[in-house]
């Protein structure tokens, strides 16, 4: 088998209930930071890293997400009509091109692992990339891209990792590596969502994934775990100690946890401030709204 990565699971199926009402009609994976949705930037990414074959998990109510990489004929003869050339190669970064793009709903939403199992007979035997669209990651080089490259060398599987802090440990998968100064760090246990007191480190995996096709069979038994969800965090240690081992990677870049209001807030400021076009008027206001004299809107609870 080699360690060449062309496909990429992207699962969507979940409810986002911590964007709700909005997310009651809008998927979570199609909130904008600034003016691109998030699976825009998952896209992106994905491509960086050379992936050819994009696999959404979705549920229902995801069809705006399918609209979005659909060809939109009506848009763009309108466009064409109003010479707004600039605007008709912007959409070009949503076509996917015939075949690209495949979509498999989730019936139950039974956790992360069985969403991707979902996808199994899209993967067959290859390794392949899960990614977690709401995990955004900004980084020179593109995050799975580092991923790919370190993984030409590991092969097995692999989990992108960074370090969190200590009390929010029982939000994450959180890894027992042999040496946490590594680049690629060969991991020796992982476990799911622990109590801060269980943890054995505070090295957490968060949404990208190259994965060895052993871990989809090990979801057909279909045990529960964390939550009583069938967690691809079993699945991915179930292969530990064998020939294909896992690896946590340190990546370098920075994640924005954009299914949470707070790091949806922070990526909205920080993409805002890296976009030529805003950060001038948007950086003075945010100085002067910072400034303790300046009246604020009034507080409001939810
Ligand atoms: P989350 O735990 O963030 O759940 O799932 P969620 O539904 O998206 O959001 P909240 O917590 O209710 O606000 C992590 C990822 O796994 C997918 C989700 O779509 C998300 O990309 N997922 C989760 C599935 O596709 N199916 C599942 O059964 C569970």
């Amino acid at each position: 088998m080699t360690n060449r990565v062309t496909k990429a699971v992207l699962p969507v199926a979940g409810f986002g209930t911590r964007f709700l009402p909005a997310t009651k009609s809008v998927p979570k994976e199609i909130l904008p930071l600034v003016d691109r949705p998030l699976v825009q930037y998952a896209i992106d990414e994905a491509r960086a890293a050379g992936i050819k074959e994009f696999i959404f998990v979705t549920s229902r109510g995801k069809s705006a997400l399918e609209d979005y990489f659909d060809s939109a004929p009506e848009l763009e003869q309108a466009l064409l009509d109003g010479k707004k050339h600039h605007l008709i190669e912007l959409l070009k970064q949503t076509n996917m091109g015939s075949g690209a793009v495949a979509y498999i709903r989730q019936q139950e939403r039974r956790g992360l692992g069985h969403a991707v199992w979902c996808a199994r007979r899209l993967i067959g035997d290859e390794p392949f990339a899960v990614i977690l669209p709401d995990d955004v990651i900004d980084a020179d080089t593109p995050c799975l891209q580092q991923m790919v490259e370190a993984y030409a060398e590991t092969g097995g599987n692999m989990v992108a990792a960074m370090e969190v802090e200590h009390s929010r440990v029982s939000s994450y998968g959180i890894l027992d590596v042999e040496d946490a100064t590594a680049a690629s760090m060969k991991v020796r246990g992982m476990v799911e969502k622990p109590q801060p007191e269980d943890a054995p480190s505070d090295m957490a995996v968060i949404g990208r994934y190259i994965l060895s096709p052993q871990v989809l069979t090990n979801l057909d038994s279909m045990d529960t775990g964390a939550g009583g969800e069938i967690q691809l965090t079993d699945a991915i240690a179930a292969e530990i100690g064998r020939s294909n081992n896992v690896y946590g990677y340190r990546f370098k870049g920075r994640r924005f946890d954009c299914g949470s209001k707070s790091g949806y807030l922070q990526a909205t400021v920080a993409f805002g401030m890296a976009r030529e076009d805003l950060r001038e008027e948007f950086e003075e206001f945010l100085r002067g709204y910072l400034q303790v004299d300046v009246p604020k809107p009034a507080m409001r609870a939810v």
